[in-house]
């Protein structure tokens, strides 16, 4: 199973680029404002600088909502880098952009995804990444796991190969059980990421060996 991370802040990137447990990276328009990232030539100078950290795939979000604006925009971010996945939004509009873009063997990303329906159409398209909201399906009381279970379900059953990327993770019990399900991709923020090196008895187990190494050894 692939770990993104999902940000679009270049030192958390760079970071975790260089110790091997992240396999790409995923970005959305409100994690590029978070960063202060203004205006079209710094978005495309940023992703071309995350680009070059070789971090795998990148998603990269149009804006235009239009038939043609999508079309336009994803094939200038696709041009940026062969890593760049063009992150599409789940509407009409971006189903069809996703097949035109899927003929022409460019990768997307078809992002907010609350249903199974959904994903099924995606698939359909020709989508390369689907991108379920388990976060924000349990911030309204509802199922975010069991839409992967189905996803995972129906994508085995006839074939499909989208993969399922489980996004708006917030904690490392999301990311083992999407694992468990069987998501081929979880993309987590940095601080989720982190946590998962960490558990109170490796730190105290650790303590205990170097005390009583060193009451041995000076
Ligand atoms: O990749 C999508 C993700 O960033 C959404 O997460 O935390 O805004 O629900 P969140």
């Amino acid at each position: 199973m692939k770990l993104f991370l999902d940000t679009a802040n270049y030192p958390q990137i760079k970071e975790l680029s260089q110790t091997a447990i992240i396999d790409g990276v995923t970005t959305n328009p409100s994690l590029m404002a978070k960063e202060g990232i203004e205006g079209k030539e710094n978005w495309i100078k940023h992703y071309t600088a995350i680009c070059a950290l070789a971090v795998g795939p990148v998603s990269a979000e149009v804006i235009a909502l239009d038939y043609k604006g999508m079309l336009e925009e994803a094939y200038e971010l696709a041009s940026l880098h062969k890593n760049i996945v063009v992150k599409i939004p789940m509407t009409k509009n971006g189903i069809k952009v996703i097949y035109e873009l899927a003929t022409k063997g460019i990768k997307t990303n078809c992002t907010l995804i609350f249903t199974a329906a959904q994903a099924l159409l995606a698939a359909k398209a020709g989508a390369t990444y689907v991108s379920p909201f388990i976060g924000r399906l349990e911030d309204i009381n509802e199922d975010g796991l069991g839409l992967i279970k189905s996803i995972r379900s129906i994508y085995d059953q006839f074939h499909f190969e989208t993969q399922i990327l489980a996004a708006s993770i917030r904690n490392q019990n999301h990311i083992v059980r999407c694992a468990e399900l069987g998501a081929d991709v979880v993309t987590a923020p940095y601080s989720i990421l982190v946590k998962m090196f960490d558990h109170p008895l490796t730190t105290k187990g650790l303590e205990q060996f170097l005390a009583d190494h060193k009451r041995l050894n000076g």
